[in-house]
């Protein structure tokens, strides 16, 4: 099978080393890539956003399937523009409809499909320019602290949390009045703060059927002890000590089985990867968020840990036979390690000569996944974004998983990189 996969970060190299490692795979294109996918398949100059261009190339090509990471071009109907065109529909395209797409891109949307298909979450009011008056009484009576979610896409920053009623008041108005974050702030959720520890849990579906993969914990502050500015992710493990058996049992009744079933009963097309953010509130699981593709680090941690055939899966997602797909899991730990690049998540140079890169361990204890890097003309591996690298570690227990990622962190260098030292620390006393 031909494949074309969509995205440059460290989700994407993940995804294509499972994908090229199926014997199901004849050839790779990722498009744009980075330089990690540029050693296993073929980079493609396309930006993800250029569904005209991508549709040309697949029809080129001849892919027989198509796999799309990010999920600014899902919630922008990718799926929908494929399956329009007469010459395109029949090939399958691993991602949700628009329509799916909106439990990401509307916090509104989630909320309501939530709260009418009795999947537990905190309870929550949305506002708008129009009722601002009332939004801002609805703040007096919540109890402190209070989340403020901008309703949009906001690039992992639309989220406030606010000590004091005040303080969740000056926030509304800001969003609503002054634009905080663009129109992504137009509608704003009010809702219930829970207190718990947040862990995904991922789930395949073909829109009937699902499967459930490796749960993972992700760290996303930029210092130890989760300290300091929020990032894009600096680490994930898998699987979380925490979740045990019971849990992940209350996950799938309460939560994963009315979500396809809300998404059946609405005649929703979801064929693709659901991301769901929960906080373990007491041993009850409570959704935080969904996303409609799967997590980057999380997805470095994850991966690995599917022993069943990757390209197999996919396709059965993307052909409606998830039902006979035997999904398979390695029970050994992950632990992904980010490393970024120095000053981020705020401004951070970008061209610095990764070294260290040929002095990798074998796969049986680490991979490297490239997440913001490129080739320089003469072939040498430049940073290019902030997190500029995944590590992975593998391991019987967390430990070892962790010895062996930090063994090949430390073993890669360049000028002003930058990683977490405590990514699962917190939960080896917890062990599973
Ligand atoms: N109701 C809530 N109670 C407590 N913490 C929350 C709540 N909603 C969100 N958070 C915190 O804010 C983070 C970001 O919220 P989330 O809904 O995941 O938005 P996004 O990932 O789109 O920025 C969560 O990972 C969680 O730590
Ligand atoms: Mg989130």
């Amino acid at each position: 099978m031909d494949i074309l996969l969509l995205g440059s970060g460290g989700r994407e190299h993940a995804f294509a080393w499972k994908i090229v490692n199926s014997p199901k795979c004849t050839k790779l294109y990722v498009a744009p890539g980075n330089a990690g996918t540029a050693e296993i398949a073929e980079n493609i100059n396309l930006a993800v956003s250029d569904f005209e261009g991508i549709a040309q190339f697949v029809k080129e090509k001849n892919i027989d399937m198509v796999v799309v990471g990010p999920e600014e071009p899902l919630v922008k109907g990718i799926v929908d523009f494929f399956q329009s065109k007469g010459d395109l529909k029949h090939i399958p395209i691993i991602g949700p409809s628009k329509q799916g797409a909106q439990l990401e891109g509307s916090k509104d949307f989630s909320k309501k499909f939530m709260e009418k298909h009795g999947i537990p979450t905190a309870g929550s009011q949305t506002f708008t320019k129009v009722n601002i008056e009332k939004g801002l009484e609805y703040i007096d009576y919540q109890e402190t602290p209070i989340v403020l979610k901008a309703d949009g896409l906001a690039a992992g920053k639309g989220v406030l949390i606010c000590k004091t009623h005040e303080e969740a008041k000056d926030a509304l108005k800001e969003m609503l009045l002054e634009s905080k974050f663009g129109a992504a702030s137009e509608k704003v959720v009010i809702e219930q703060f829970l207190s718990g520890i947040e862990l995904s849990v991922f789930v395949a579906t073909d829109g009937h059927h699902y499967r459930i993969l490796p749960e993972a914990k992700d760290y996303k502050r930029i210092g130890e002890q989760d300290t300091g500015l929020n990032t894009g992710g600096m680490g994930a493990i898998s699987p979380v000590p925490f979740a045990d058996q019971e849990f992940l049992n209350k996950v799938e009744k309460r939560i994963v089985i009315p979500t396809i079933k809300g998404l059946e009963n609405e005649e929703i097309t979801y064929t693709g990867f659901l991301f769901i953010g929960l906080m373990n509130v007491n041993g009850d699981p409570y959704v935080i968020e969904y996303n409609v593709r799967m997590g980057d680090p999380e997805t470095q941690a994850v991966l690995p840990r599917i022993k069943s055939d990757f390209v197999d899966l996919l396709y059965a997602m993307g052909t409606q036979q998830l039902h006979s797909y035997p999904l398979e899991i390695n029970d050994f730990f992950t632990s992904t390690v980010v490393m970024v690049a120095g000053g981020y998540p705020e401004d951070y140079r970008k061209g610095d000569i990764i070294f260290g890169l040929e002095n990798l361990l074998p796969e049986s204890k680490a991979k490297v996944f490239h997440a913001g890097t490129k080739l320089s003309p003469s072939g040498e591996v430049l940073t290019n974004g902030g997190r500029v690298l995944a590590i992975t570690g593998k391991g019987q227990k967390l430990e070892e998983a962790l010895e062996n990622a930090y063994a090949q962190v430390l073993k890669i260098n360049w000028n002003g990189a930058y990683f977490r030292r405590d990514i699962g620390q917190d939960l080896l006393n917890l062990k599973k």
